[in-house]
């Protein structure tokens, strides 16, 4: 079976191309490739912001990004061609979710939204905050249009598809009947033509009281009246950024590490992405197992550590075993690791796919994000 091979270069070479979301599930190298693509895009003359959510600390480092404040910096140090630019920015859920609120309210209702305890706990802790803030965030660096190119890193979700349900999982939560009739009684009180319908609601409010506690339930009815003006602003923002990632200008890429688990998630997200017409661009197999000394397989190899094992027991020897088969299980892997992605392209095999090869060392900077940028090249030897 043969897969189309996934032209990551031309993807970024064209300018219609605005927005790369790079997913998958965690460990997998999203944040690497994200910054690998943004970086060798703006080497190659595109303006690009890179919008990470969890780099590890050197690689941070190596960016610029000492300081967690939620706007893009530029990256210093970078080999542009032309106009290429590169800037780089941590999210910072938290921060996210207070600018949507200051943008939608007043400065005294803002406040009030901000400091309350319900608001709190769920801008940092309901499930799927972070995917939605990462969306979010997307959608002000768009309209902000200072970018030509703008590469996504994704959360680290358990399951791949918390990303794809955010927004309408937060617009839903927001809308949710739940909170609706927990803010009813708040609204209606005073009027006395719904005296009925407050007392129904009376009731429906003392079983949830029992369940919350009177305090929390008083916070949620604070905060979303507070909210309420801001139902429609949430929805509204929730369907643009679908609607982005939807658009042509979009490239979804599927990262994935060449082990069991891993293509089985990738796999799903495919199948998801291509269930809701997201733009698929293709796959990302990273860390790929390669041994330069291919020609000499597994079986031979271990057949001449044996072989030596009968000679001597002097050093050279013993290194020539251990060598013999570490080279040994290089090939095993490096043959599993093909017979998983064989399997992959045999279920999708129209997801063309490219392949980067595992560095000796944790990525950290630029120059370790070029030696990853290089595998994107269109004529590198085919994988
Ligand atoms: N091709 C690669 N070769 C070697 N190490 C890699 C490669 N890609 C990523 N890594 C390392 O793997 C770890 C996880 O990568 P990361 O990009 O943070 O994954 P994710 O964002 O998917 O959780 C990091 O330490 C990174 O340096
Ligand atoms: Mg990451």
């Amino acid at each position: 079976m043969s897969t189309t091979p996934l032209l990551v270069d031309r993807l970024i070479d064209d300018r219609r191309t605005r927005i790369i979301v790079c997913c998958g599930s965690g460990g997998v190298g999203k944040t690497t490739i994200a910054a690998a693509i943004g970086l060798r895009a703006a080497e190659r003359g595109r303006r690009v912001v890179v919008l990470t959510v969890d780099p590890a600390r050197r690689l941070a480092q190596s960016l610029g990004l000492t300081s967690l404040d939620n706007t893009p910096r530029p990256v210093a140090g970078i080999r542009a061609e032309g106009a290429g630019s590169m800037h780089a920015m941590m999210l910072d859920m938290k921060r996210t979710f207070d600018e949507i609120v200051e943008s939608h309210a007043d400065p005294d209702r803002a406040a009030q939204i901000l400091a309350n305890p319900f608001y709190q706990s769920l801008s940092s802790s309901f499930a799927g905050t972070q995917e939605y803030m990462a969306m979010e965030k997307l959608g002000q660096l768009r309209r902000a249009d200072e970018w030509d190119l703008i590469v996504v890193d994704t959360p680290p979700s358990r399951s791949a598809l918390d990303f794809l349900d955010a927004p309408q999982r937060l617009g839903r939560f927001l809308d949710g009947r739940l909170l609706r009739l927990l803010v009813a009684p708040a609204r209606l009180g005073g009027r006395t033509g719904f005296r009925m319908l407050n007392a129904g609601f009376g009731v429906v409010t003392g079983a949830v009281t029992k369940i919350i506690g009177s305090q929390l339930l008083r916070d949620v009815q604070t905060f979303v009246s507070a909210m309420d003006t801001m139902f429609g602003g949430f929805r509204e923002r929730a369907e643009y950024t679908y609607r982005l990632l939807r658009a042509p200008g979009t490239a979804f890429l599927v990262i994935a590490a060449p082990e069991h688990d891993a293509l089985r998630e990738a796999s799903y997200f495919v199948e998801r992405l291509e269930r809701e017409e997201m733009p698929l661009a293709g796959l990302i197999l990273n860390r790929v197992h390669r041994s330069p000394a291919a020609r000499l397989s597994a079986a031979r190899s271990l057949a001449a550590a044996e072989a030596l094992q009968g000679l001597d027991d002097g050093e050279s020897t013993w290194l020539g075993i251990t060598a013999l088969r570490l080279h040994a299980d290089r090939m095993h892997q490096a043959e599993s690791e093909r017979r998983l992605a064989r399997r992959f392209t045999a279920a999708h095999p129209l997801v063309p796919m490219t392949q980067v090869p595992a560095q000796p060392d944790d990525v950290h900077d630029l120059n370790g994000l070029r030696v990853i940028g290089a595998s994107f090249a269109a004529d590198k030897p085919p994988g």
